[in-house]
């Protein structure tokens, strides 16, 4: 208001930098953040190494994005980079870059080059022991390391951007930082990496993503395959039809869209090679549940959200659920991207088709013959004619589900089951 007195005063770099250090990466969360940069610059490459060197390992991302000018490079070290988005750009608060590499090093360089045909590279460095001296925002240019020139020379022939961690004190305390533990260790976070990589990415590198090229991710020469929680190459599997509800938002209205999928139990998957593969990072029973994307990049792998517990007998039962950016402030996304809420709209919405998924998934669970209280001893065309009726149950109740009310659908089987109780057992109704 004019007239009222001002004073500035500006956050402490020192102090600032320290606390937003912890504020709820992993090593993998922070290189996916990275892998969200590189794929927002257009990149259809992105490298990530790891090196142990005894007290002086780093790591790189690397890219063959669009790289940034001088004053972009700038405003990319910037804690709250100064810029807008586009609907469904993956970054939203300026900060994942500086947020996720110091949640994990303490010395963070980019290494950026956008002319095509001259190699002249932009390096600059943010270093949390000279912040933490002088108490600026001060980047240094021009620094040099082992780590920094290995990074010029991924830029040597082509635009692109690497970013470099060194100084990892998060990863490789210093009284590990030359012991074969440290060794292992970050080999061991290399391979998670991978996974949490070609999960929260997979429908990049699969080509899934409109108006998008492929996308190669390669984690220490290793190319991803992608892990797509929904098994599409699996026949047995359900997939129940789409739905999309209209969620409010400032500027009028944005779709969710909700796709639920029962896999298919243990002795009817491809092969059992498939089948724990599918399991994935947290094993098939953590593994049920929702998997939400942002702009079709993963941000929560499995779980209800609250909307259900995880249970073993509904552990086939996954579901996509797709939001665009528009929607960002609805689900409450979390600058490490990792973390959703639910909308309390899209709560509400979800409870009858979470609720469907799951009398599905339970039914598939329990007819399989790994499940108690399949009969022993049946013979081969037995229990292939057993299937087939329980298939042509399972069918119906998918047919029936679908434009019933959940105690429509109950008093239909009850009905079911009174008339003709021996053939709705056959049928697994
Ligand atoms: N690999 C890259 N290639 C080109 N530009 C990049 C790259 N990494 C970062 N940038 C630029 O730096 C900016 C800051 O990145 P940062 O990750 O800190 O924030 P953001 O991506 O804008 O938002 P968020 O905090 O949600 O990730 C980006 O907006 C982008 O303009
Ligand atoms: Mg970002």
């Amino acid at each position: 208001m004019a007239g009222l007195r001002t004073l500035e005063v500006a956050p402490s770099a020192a102090r600032l930098t320290g606390s937003l250090r912890d504020i709820g990466y992993d090593f993998m969360t922070a290189i996916a953040d990275l892998a969200d940069n590189s794929i927002a610059a257009g990149a259809t490459r992105i490298n990530v190494f790891t090196q142990f060197v005894p007290h002086d390992s780093y790591v790189l991302i690397s890219d063959d994005g669009a790289g940034m000018s001088e004053r972009e490079l700038v405003e990319a070290l910037r804690f709250g980079t100064r810029r807008d988005y586009d609907k469904n750009e993956l970054g939203r608060f300026g900060l994942g870059l500086k947020t996720g590499s110091f949640s994990q090093c303490r010395r963070l360089t980019v290494v950026t080059r956008t002319a095509p045909t001259r190699a002249r590279f932009q390096v600059m460095t943010l270093d949390l022991n000279r912040i933490a001296q002088t108490d600026t925002w001060d980047i240094t240019v021009d620094e040099t390391s082992p780590a920094i020139e290995r990074a010029k020379d991924l830029l040597r022939e082509s635009p692109g951007t690497v970013v470099v961690w060194e100084d990892l004190d998060r990863v490789l305390p210093e009284r590990y930082a030359e012991t074969g533990w440290g060794r292992r260790r970050l080999s061991s976070l290399a391979s998670r990496t991978a996974d949490h990589l070609s999960m929260v990415f997979h429908r990049f590198l699969a080509s899934e993503v409109a108006g998008r090229n492929q996308v190669v991710i390669c984690v220490d020469d290793t190319k991803l395959e992608p892990w797509d929680p929904f098994a599409p190459g699996e026949r047995e599997r359900t997939v129940l039809p789409e739905q999309v509800f209209e969620v409010e938002n400032d500027g009028g209205s944005s779709e969710v869209r909700f796709r639920g999928v029962v896999l298919p139990a243990r002795d009817r998957f491809s092969s059992l090679e498939q089948f724990e593969r599918l399991s994935g990072p947290q094993k098939w029973n953590r593994q049920q549940g929702l998997y939400i994307y942002r702009a079709d990049r993963l941000v929560q792998h499995g779980g209800w959200s609250g909307l259900r517990g995880i249970d073993e007998h509904t552990k086939l039962a996954r579901a996509a659920l797709d939001f665009d950016t528009d929607l960002d402030e609805a689900f409450q996304i979390n600058v490490a991207k990792m973390h959703v809420e639910l909308p309390p709209v899209v709560r509400q919405m979800l409870e009858r088709p979470v609720h469907e998924l799951c009398v599905l998934a339970d039914d598939a669970y329990r007819r399989s013959a790994n499940a108690p209280g399949t009969p022993e001893g049946m013979t081969k065309a037995a229990r292939a004619s057993d299937t087939a009726l329980r298939d042509v149950g399972i069918a119906l109740k998918a047919a029936l589900l679908e434009d019933r009310s959940l105690e429509d659908f109950r008093s239909a089987l009850d009905l079911m089951r009174n008339r003709h109780p021996n053939l709705a057992k056959q049928l697994g109704l």
